[in-house]
């Protein structure tokens, strides 16, 4: 090695020692006739001193530039007293320079390593092999692996074992587009790139495996998001003999250690609190709600049923939130939640404040009762000084704006604690969606997820009450992961497909490998996916999926460093039997 030791860990034990060090130059002072370097390599920061006396070294640091690549031999000393710096784990100790070797020299970094100030994204993805020598970048992806060696590690222990598939293959429908891959061998073919290892999974508990997981990569050609790539990594896991429950205890036990253990972060409650599906929808508008506050959606459609303000009496439903406290926001505050609420999709608010002594100020006023307000705000809980919210509209745009604004006063006045983490269940998912302009049903989760059994004989009477042996993990408002138990019987699946209007021969086409395994022989199976992109995202505190990947694609998914998508070669192209329209 070109260094002894890294630059996080010398400390006062190391006190007289002769060091080695290599790295770069983090950030250069000049002080009093000293260069001071903090010199940074994968494991911290250390700070390096010239010393006039040794006048090789001392000019050699003094020419010194951010980035330059360098060895430095010299003796570790203790730092003047006053000069420590606490926050570093080197910051008792100083290593006096005896000799500067400069390993590679930098051009002038296009944004500085050492400061964590905003840097326009385009840029931090086209060098972004400059970006993640940022301190927060470096953090993220050690985060990063201690996850994913600690899941291997926890659920190799379990007994599953790890198994890779293919990523060149065929359709696997998740509800987006497909990549595909043109192939040279059969001309005028694709793979599909797997959106999911779902069959594959599946067809490994055929084979007898029981318990798998992968840490697999996926594959989906959809519009971008802030916790969505195009293509991302899910802890992927599947299990033979098992109920619902068993999946759900395996993956909260592992998701509790992942928070406490490798995070050091807490979880709310625990066991995890679970939902169905309605009951979210109605609380919270959302089937992600953010449990780490209340603010609850109360419905009230009923009570403004007759009440003569148009904007309710017509809407299908209608709900209201009381942001409590917020009394006292002005008309221009007011103005922009309305304003957000309307870009959501809804066609308005209404609001009406509560006062000292239990008076209304609200635009309600003129249509609504005085008792009528008293039952709103009593529904709402409503108390002096808070700020009572209503939305009216179909059920779906009044849930989705108002788990929408919800969110947004979350964050304004729900205090919590940013290392409490929120989990729950999700379950009890509608089997089937109706897709009006199709006339059919689509799978809420995906082609093989299996209808609870109590509910398998609305199949035939009423596919739409039918619900789905599906859950959804999610945290903090994020869907963490998904899965179900499957169906694992011919009869079932073919049922399924019949039901989402594909056809026989389609059916077969696209799925007969999955039909035939299941006359092999297939046991009850069922699993889960978690995406473990958004849950170091979650881990890390950060925002955007973007902070935990090491080379993402860009929001028009693109790759900005390197430019891809790209033009190919025409030979390329010839040789695929493929022609540009
Ligand atoms: P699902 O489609 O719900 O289920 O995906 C599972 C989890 O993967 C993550 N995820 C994503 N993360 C980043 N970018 C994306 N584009 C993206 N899409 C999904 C989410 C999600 O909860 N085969 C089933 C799983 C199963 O049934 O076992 C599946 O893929 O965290």
């Amino acid at each position: 090695m070109l260094k002894t030791h890294t630059c996080g860990e010398l400390n006062a034990e190391y006190i007289d020692q002769t060091v080695t060090l290599a790295g770069w130059v983090h950030r250069r002072r000049d002080h009093g006739g000293l260069t001071f370097i903090d010199m940074r390599d994968s494991r911290g920061i250390t700070q390096i001193v010239s010393d006039p006396e040794l006048s090789i070294a001392h000019h050699a640091l003094a020419d010194l530039r951010s980035e330059y690549v360098i060895q430095v031999m010299g003796i570790v000393r203790r730092r003047p007293s006053g000069h420590e710096n606490p926050s570093l784990l080197t910051g008792e100790i100083e290593v006096v320079a005896q000799e500067v070797n400069l390993l590679n020299a930098s051009k002038t970094p296009p944004f500085m390593i050492y400061e964590d100030s905003p840097v326009e994204e385009s840029l931090r993805l086209k060098y972004r092999y400059m970006d993640l020598r940022r301190e927060r970048m470096n953090r993220n992806l050690v985060l990063r692996h201690k996850v994913v060696s600690f899941i291997r590690k926890y659920l190799s222990d379990l007994g599953f074992i790890e198994v890779e598939t293919p990523i060149l293959f065929k359709t696997t429908p998740e509800g987006a587009r497909d990549y595909l891959v043109p192939s040279r061998i059969h001309p005028g073919q694709f793979y599909a790139l797997p959106q999911s290892p779902q069959q594959l999974k599946q067809l490994l508990m055929v084979a007898g495996f029981e318990r798998y997981f992968q840490i697999a990569r996926c594959f989906r050609d959809e519009d971008q998001r802030g916790d969505r790539q195009p293509e991302f990594t899910q802890l992927d896991l599947e299990m033979s003999f098992v109920q619902r429950e068993d999946v759900l205890d395996l993956v909260e036990g592992l998701m509790t250690s992942l928070i406490e253990d490798v995070a050091d972060k807490k979880v709310q409650s625990k066991p995890w609190p679970r939902l169905t599906y309605g009951e979210a929808m109605e609380i919270y508008g959302t089937d992600r709600p953010d449990l780490r506050f209340g603010l609850e959606l109360r419905d009230v459609t009923d009570l403004v049923r007759d009440s003569g303000f148009r904007a309710f009496s017509e809407a299908p439903m209608v709900k209201g939130l009381n942001a409590e406290g917020c009394g006292n926001y002005s008309r221009k505050q007011i103005d922009e939640l309305v304003e957000f609420v309307v870009d959501t999709g809804a066609k308005g608010m209404t609001w009406a404040i509560i006062e000292e002594g239990g008076k209304f100020r609200s635009p309600l006023t003129k249509s609504l009762s005085v008792e009528v307000m008293a039952a709103l705000a009593e529904c709402l809980k409503g108390q002096p000084g808070d700020l009572l919210l209503f939305v009216g509209g179909s059920a779906t745009v009044t849930n989705d704006s108002l788990s929408k604004l919800r969110q947004l006063l979350g964050s304004r006045i729900g205090s919590h604690d940013p290392d409490t983490l929120a989990c729950c269940w999700i379950v009890d998912f509608p089997l089937f969606a109706w897709n009006e302009s199709e006339k059919r049903w689509d799978p809420s989760h995906h082609l093989f997820t299996a209808p609870i059994p109590q509910d398998e004989h609305f199949l035939v009477s009423d596919p739409g009450k039918a619900r789905g042996a599906q859950y959804d993990m999610v945290c903090n408002g994020f869907e963490l992961g998904g899965g179900s138990i499957r169906i694992h019987q011919r009869e079932m699946q073919e049922k399924v497909f019949e039901l989402i209007g594909l056809s026989r021969g389609l059916a077969q086409k696209r799925f007969g490998h999955m039909l035939e395994a299941f006359e092999y022989g297939a046991p009850p199976h069922g699993g889960i996916a978690n995406g473990i992109d958004r849950l170091v995202m979650v881990l890390a505190g950060e925002s955007n999926i973007r902070e935990v990947i090491a080379f993402p694609k860009s929001q028009q998914a693109a790759d900005m460093m390197v430019g891809a998508p790209s033009d190919a070669d025409p030979d390329q192209l010839a040789e695929l039997n493929l022609r540009l329209g």
